[in-house]
C-alpha cells in the first residue's frame, strides 16, 4: 500500500477585530450595498498594530497540534505559506517553529499568494511520500490589512487577516489523503496585483523621483477576468488527472476572494451551491488563509467528514493558481 499524507488535526485564528463594511463607509466613499452586491463581503478581520503573522499563526498550529494529538516533537517540517510575513527576513515559519517548540522540525516559507497553502500542502505532499518526513505542519496565513491603502476604496474593502494550520502525518492503508494537485503559474501578469516598495528592487529606505506602489496595488478587472478562467481551469485539471469528475467532489472550498468568481467557477464545474463552502461575508480575501480557514470551518459546520472529497481551488499575485483535491 502506497503513503498517503493525511490531515490530522486543523486549527485557525483570526483578530478578534471586526470591520464591518458600515466601518469602512466611515473611512472611504463605499458603502455596504456596493461592496455587498460586487465581493460578497460583509465584514472582516483586522490585527491590532502588535499583532503580526506569527501571532495568528502560531495559535492555528497550537490548535491543529491539539485536534491531530500529535506532539510538535514528532514534526520534521513546518512549511508556511505567506505574502505578509513578520519580517523580509527571517522566515515566519521559524518564528511558528520555535514558538510551538518543534525543536527537531526545518522551516521554510512559500510565497504563492492566494494559492500559497496549495503550493505548500502540494510541498508537503511529496516530502511525505518519499520519507523525507513523517509529520508536517501546513501553515497559511496573511495580514494583508498591514498593507492596504485605507484612501483606496477599491482594494481596501476587499481585504482581511486569518489563518489556518494543518497537521499532515504519512500514512499508510488509508484511502484518505491528499489525491492530486496542479499548480500553475503565469509571470507575464506579475504587474496586476503587486506591492513594489520593500524588496530589492525599490528597498523602502530609499528615496525616489517616479512614484512607486508602498500600498497594494491591485488592477480589479484584469484579476477579476483571469481568476474566473484560472480557476475553473485549475479545477476541470485535477479533476481529469485524478480521473474523477466533480459528480464525485462532496464539498468545493475555493479561495474567498469575490463570491461572483466563486459562483462562477463552481458553475463551470457543475456544482450545486450545496457542494460549495463560503465564509467569505465573514473574513474577505485573507489570501493563504483563506482556504485553510475554509476546511477548518467546513468541518467545524459538519460538512466535511472524514473519507469525503474535497476541492480546493486558489489563485493570487504571481499571477499563481493551483487546485488541490483531498480525502479528508
Ligand atoms: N465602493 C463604491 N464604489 C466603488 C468601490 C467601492 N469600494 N470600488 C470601486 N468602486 C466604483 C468604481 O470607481 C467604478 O466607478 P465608475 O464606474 O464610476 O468608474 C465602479 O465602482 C465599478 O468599479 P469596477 O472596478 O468596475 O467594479 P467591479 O464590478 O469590477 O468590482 C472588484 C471590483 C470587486 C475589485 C472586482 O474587480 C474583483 O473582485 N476583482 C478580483 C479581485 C481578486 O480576486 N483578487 C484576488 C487576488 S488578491 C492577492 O493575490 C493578494
Amino acid at each position: 500500500m502506497s503513503i498517503k499524507s493525511v490531515v490530522q488535526g486543523i486549527g485557525h485564528a483570526v483578530p478578534d477585530k471586526v470591520m464591518t463594511n458600515h466601518d469602512l463607509a466611515k473611512l472611504v466613499d463605499t458603502n455596504d450595498e456596493w461592496i455587498t452586491q460586487r465581493t460578497g463581503i460583509k465584514e472582516r478581520r483586522i490585527c491590532r498594530d502588535d499583532e503580526a503573522a506569527s501571532d495568528l499563526a502560531v495559535a492555528a498550529s497550537r490548535e491543529a497540534l491539539a485536534k491531530s494529538g500529535v506532539d510538535p516533537m514528532d514534526l520534521d517540517m513546518v512549511i508556511l505559506a505567506t505574502v505578509t510575513g513578520d519580517y523580509i527576513f527571517p522566515s515566519t515559519s521559524g518564528i511558528v517553529q520555535d514558538a510551538i517548540g518543534a525543536k527537531r522540525a526545518g522551516a521554510f516559507d512559500v510565497q504563492a499568494a492566494c494559492a500559497g497553502t496549495i503550493y505548500a500542502l502540494s510541498v508537503a505532499d511529496a516530502m511525505l511520500k518519499v520519507g523525507h518526513a513523517k509529520h508536517i505542519l501546513v501553515v497559511g496565513v496573511d495580514t494583508l490589512s498591514k498593507f492596504v491603502n485605507w484612501e483606496d476604496r477599491s482594494t481596501c474593502v476587499l481585504f482581511g487577516d486569518g489563518a489556518g494550520a494543518m497537521v499532515l502525518g504519512a500514512e499508510e492503508n488509508t484511502d484518505r489523503g491528499i489525491v492530486k494537485t496542479v499548480l500553475l503559474s503565469d509571470g507575464s501578469g506579475a504587474q496586476h496585483i503587486c506591492l513594489e516598495v520593500g524588496g530589492s528592487r525599490y528597498p523602502l529606505a530609499r528615496h525616489y523621483s517616479e512614484p512607486h506602489n508602498h500600498y497594494i496595488y491591485m488592477n480589479g478587472a484584469e484579476t477579476y477576468r483571469f481568476a474566473v478562467k484560472a480557476i475553473g481551469d485549475a479545477c476541470c485539471k485535477v479533476l481529469e488527472e485524478a480521473g474523477l469528475h466533480s459528480d464525485d467532489v462532496d464539498l468545493f472550498v475555493p479561495h474567498q476572494a469575490n463570491l461572483r468568481i466563486i459562483e462562477s467557477a463552481a458553475a463551470r464545474i457543475e456544482l450545486p451551491p450545496d457542494k460549495v463552502f463560503v465564509n467569505i461575508h465573514k473574513y474577505g480575501n485573507t489570501s493563504a488563509g483563506s482556504i485553510p480557514l475554509g476546511l477548518y470551518e467546513a468541518e467545524k459546520e459538519g460538512r466535511l467528514k472524514k473519507g469525503d472529497l474535497v476541492l480546493t481551488v486558489g489563485f493570487g499575485a504571481g499571477l499563481v493558481w493551483g487546485a488541490n483535491l483531498i480525502r479528508w
